[in-house]
C-alpha cells in the first residue's frame, strides 16, 4: 500500500521505516531538510538500536522516499500523523506541528484516504482535526491510531507492538478505515496480536492514561524509596516482594532517579491541563503528586552527594556514569542524569560526564560540563562515582579497576543497577536509592 508518513522525529523515522520493511510503499515528510537528507542517505539523525539496519533494508528495497515537499504525499492512500506535541508554556501539548502538519496535508487530499493520527495529543483533538479534514474532502475519514513504543526498542514495538488501538468514528466510514488498517498491518494482525476498536477520544485517552500509569507507577516505587530509607528498609527487595503479585507486577518498579525523556513528563502534564480546561482537574491532582515526588528524587541524588562528600561538592571532582534518560538511547530530554550533573556544577563542583551514546546530545544542550570520551577517563581521580543510567557498560564495571582510577571510594548507584556488595569489597561507600 502506498503510505505517507509526516515527521520523521523518533515516532515517524522509526514508523516510515518499519512500513517500508513491512512491504509498503512510504514517501516520509518532514520539514527539516537536515534530518531527511540524513535519513535518504541511511543515516539515523539518532541512537535507536535497530533503525540503521531498518532504514538500510528499506532504502535498498526502493520502497521508501524521503522529502520536505508536501505535494508528495498526494496518492498515498493512508497518511500518519507522527510530528511532535511538545509542552507549552502553561504546561498544556502543544499543537503547533499536529496542526501544521493537517494544513499541509489538506490539499494534497482524496476521496478515500485516510488520515490516520500516532502523535499523543489531548483528548477532544482527533474529533477537532476530523472536522478540519471533512470540511476540505468530506469523502476523507480521520481516525487515531496511537503509538506506544519505547525509545530502545522503537523498531520491534513498531512491527510487533503489545496491542493496536484503532480510534474510528461511528459507522460506515469508521468499519471502512478499520478495514484499510488492518490492510496495513495485515502481517502484525496474522500473528496474533490484539487489535481494540474504539471511538477516536478513547483512543486519545488510551494512550495518555497509560504513560499516566506508568508514571505512576515509579513515582509509586520512588515514594516507597523515600520511606525506606528512612525506615531502614531495602525498596528493591519491597519492590520484588511486590512485584510477585501478578495484579502488581514487577515491571516499572525500579526505584531510582525517577522517570525523564521525551514522553512521560510532558505527557502528565499535558494530561493535567486538558483536565483542567475539560473541568475535571481534581480526577487528575494526584498526578500533580507524581510529578513532585519525581522531582524530588534528582534533588535528593546531590543532597545525597554533598553528604558523602563531607556537606558539600563545591571543588571536588565527580565522575557522573550516564546522562541519557535511558539507557540504549542518546536522548536527554528531561533526563533527571543531565540535570543532576548540571546541578553538581551550579554547586561548584567539576563534573566530569561519560555517556556511551548521549555526549552529543548532552553537549548541545548542557556545554558548560566536561565531557569523557571514555569511562576511565571520567573516573581518573573523582572524588565520588555517580552511575546515574543503568547502561549494561556500567553495570559491569569493575569496582576493582575503578578503585585503581579515582581518588575516593564513593559510589552513589542512582539507579540501583550495581552489585553493592562487591563495591563495598573492593572498599567502596555504597549508596544506592531506597536501600
Ligand atoms: C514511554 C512509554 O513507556 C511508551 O509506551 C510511550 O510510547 C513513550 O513513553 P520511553 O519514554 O521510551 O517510553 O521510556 P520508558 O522505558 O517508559 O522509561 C521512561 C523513564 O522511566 C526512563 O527515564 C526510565 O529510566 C524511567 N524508569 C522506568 C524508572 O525510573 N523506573 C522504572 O522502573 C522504569
Amino acid at each position: 500500500m502506498r503510505i505517507s508518513v509526516i515527521g520523521c522525529g523518533y515516532l515517524g523515522a522509526v514508523h516510515a521505516a518499519s512500513m517500508a520493511k513491512l512491504g509498503h510503499e512510504v514517501v516520509a515528510l518532514d520539514v527539516d531538510p537536515d534530518k531527511i537528507g540524513r535519513l535518504a542517505a541511511g543515516d539515523a539523525p539518532f541512537f535507536e538500536p535497530g533503525l540503521p539496519e531498518t532504514l538500510a533494508e528499506a532504502l535498498a528495497s526502493g520502497r521508501i522516499e524521503f522529502t520536505t515537499d508536501p505535494s508528495r504525499v498526494a496518492g498515498a492512500r493512508v497518511h500518519f500523523l507522527a510530528v511532535g506535541t511538545p509542552q507549552g508554556p502553561s504546561g498544556a501539548a502543544d499543537l503547533t506541528y499536529v496542526d501544521a502538519a493537517v494544513t499541509g496535508l489538506l490539499p494534497h487530499l482524496a476521496p478515500g484516504d485516510l488520515v490516520v493520527g500516532k502523535s499523543t495529543v489531548p483528548v477532544g483533538t482527533a474529533v477537532r482535526l476530523a472536522a478540519r479534514v471533512r470540511a476540505v474532502q468530506p469523502e476523507a475519514t480521520l481516525v487515531w491510531n496511537p503509538e506506544f513504543l519505547r525509545e530502545g526498542f522503537a523498531v520491534q514495538d513498531t512491527i510487533t507492538p503489545d496491542r493496536f488501538v484503532y480510534g474510528v468514528p461511528a459507522g460506515e466510514a469508521g468499519q471502512r478505515a478499520v478495514a484499510v488498517l488492518d490492510e496495513v498491518y495485515a502481517r502484525a494482525l496474522a500473528a496474533g496480536i490484539p487489535r481494540l476498536v474504539v471511538d477516536l477520544p478513547t483512543s486519545e485517552l488510551v494512550k495518555i492514561s497509560a504513560n499516566a500509569f506508568l508514571a505512576t507507577k515509579i513515582s509509586f516505587i520512588n515514594a516507597m524509596a523515600e520511606i525506606a530509607e528512612v525506615a531502614g528498609a531495602d525498596v528493591t527487595a519491597l519492590a520484588d516482594a511486590i512485584g510477585h503479585d501478578d495484579r502488581i507486577g514487577r515491571k516499572f518498579l525500579n526505584a531510582g532517579l525517577g522517570f525523564g525523556g521525551g514522553c512521560l513528563p510532558k505527557d502528565i502534564r499535558a494530561f493535567q491541563a486538558r483536565a483542567d480546561e475539560l473541568g475535571v482537574g481534581q480526577s487528575l491532582a494526584f498526578l500533580g503528586e507524581v510529578d513532585a515526588i519525581n522531582l524530588r528524587r534528582r534533588a535528593h541524588v546531590v543532597t545525597l552527594a554533598e553528604e558523602l562528600l563531607g556537606g558539600s561538592v563545591a571543588g571536588r571532582r565527580i565522575a557522573v556514569l550516564g546522562l541519557a534518560f535511558k539507557p540504549n538511547s542518546d536522548d536527554v530530554r528531561d533526563s533527571p542524569a543531565l540535570d543532576i550533573a548540571a546541578r553538581l556544577v551550579e554547586l561548584g563542583a567539576t563534573v566530569a560526564a561519560h555517556d556511551p551514546a548521549a555526549i552529543g546530545t548532552a553537549r548541545r544542550l548542557r556545554p558548560e560540563l566536561e565531557y569523557a570520551d571514555r569511562a576511565e577517563d571520567a573516573l581518573a581521580g573523582a572524588d565520588a562515582v555517580l552511575v546515574l543510567t543503568e547502561w549494561a557498560a556500567y553495570r559491569s564495571l569493575d569496582p576493582q579497576a575503578v578503585a585503581g582510577l579515582a581518588a575516593g571510594r564513593i559510589v552513589l548507584d542512582g539507579r540501583n543497577c550495581l552489585d553493592r556488595d562487591a563495591w563495598t569489597a573492593a572498599g567502596f561507600t555504597y549508596r544506592g536509592m531506597g536501600r
